[in-house]
């Protein structure tokens, strides 16, 4: 009988260390996922740190919604135009003086280099607060689209005499101060007319790093834009050279703006937008007596 008491207790006894060699493991286990969890989340932290947005040393009041750059391709697209307007100005493309008075991070310079316009002025400086400019041929920008600075821009622009060529986005052209300014200065001279070179493919704008926002992507969401140009008395030669190339669409009022880059306070968005509605619901009856 004691026997088998004591080969019971001995059971016993082996269980209970079983379960409490377990039970530490168990322990050792959790408390290593902790550590791990601890680590990851201690990663994320300092990545979203890392891409916090960093303080502004824009000597000019910004949004950070304004900071994105104009593309590669973009410039491209008006490569023809700038070069005509050199032709006809007898100055190299390398000699041609381009003026972006608005400043981002500095790669208006490299990208314009790249297509071979060596002379380009866009420095951090507050455009508005300037004494002077420098001397230019050209006016080629993307404006920041807050407040009304598209508005202070077209309105500097048409009043400086100089072609220029905007890149905006496609609703401006529907808007008060757009018609107005481009009204009175229509009226002045027909060479002050507007045309427009639209990309076949929308632009993507490059975002810098932390300037936007928290967590920014490499690129802006693929919205409608184009380039609104007036190359003054140069604008016959510029627009047939520009008409030559297979990735834009040349417009010479907004009346021949193709359908996907109408504003959507354009009166002919609207038709369009209804007749497509009509189409559907006549689809929808035909179906339904099939
Ligand atoms: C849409 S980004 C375009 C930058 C550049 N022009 C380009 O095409 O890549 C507009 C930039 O204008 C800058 N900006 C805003 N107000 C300005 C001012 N008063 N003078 C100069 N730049 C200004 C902002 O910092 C913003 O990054």
């Amino acid at each position: 009988m004691d026997d088998n008491l004591d080969i019971e207790e001995e059971k016993k006894q082996k269980k209970d260390k079983k379960k409490k060699k377990k039970h530490k493991k168990d322990k050792e286990k959790q408390e290593k996922h902790i550590d791990v969890q601890d680590v990851q989340i201690e990663n994320k932290k300092r990545k979203l740190d890392e891409e916090i947005v960093e303080p502004e040393d824009y000597p000019y009041q910004t949004d950070p919604s304004d900071h994105c750059e104009t593309p590669l391709e973009a410039y491209a697209d008006i490569k023809s135009a700038l070069v005509s307007l050199a032709h006809s100005l007898n100055k190299s493309i390398e000699d041609l003086a381009i003026y972006d008075p608005y400043y981002c991070e500095g790669n208006v310079k490299i990208r314009l280099k790249e297509l071979g316009f060596g002379n380009v002025y866009n420095e951090k400086e507050d455009f508005y607060s300037k004494e002077s400019h420098p001397e230019y041929d050209v006016l080629v920008t993307n404006p920041p689209y807050s407040y009304d600075n598209i508005e202070k821009l077209l309105q500097f622009s048409y009043s400086s005499g100089k072609p220029f060529l905007i890149l905006v986005p496609n609703y401006v052209y529907a808007k008060d101060y757009y018609i107005r300014i481009t009204k009175e200065y229509a009226r002045s001279s027909s060479s002050n007319n507007m045309f427009f070179i639209v990309p076949r493919n929308r632009y993507l704008y490059t975002t810098p790093k932390s300037r936007r926002q928290r967590k920014s992507g490499k690129f802006t969401s693929p919205f409608p834009s184009f380039w609104y140009c007036c190359m003054r008395q140069y604008n016959a030669s510029c627009i047939k050279s520009v008409s030559q190339q297979p990735s834009t669409i040349v417009c010479t009022s907004t009346r021949s703006l193709p359908a996907n880059m109408l504003s959507d306070y354009d009166d002919r968005k609207k038709k369009l937008k209804n007749a497509l509605k009509r189409k559907k619901n006549k689809d929808r009856k035909k179906m339904k007596q099939i």
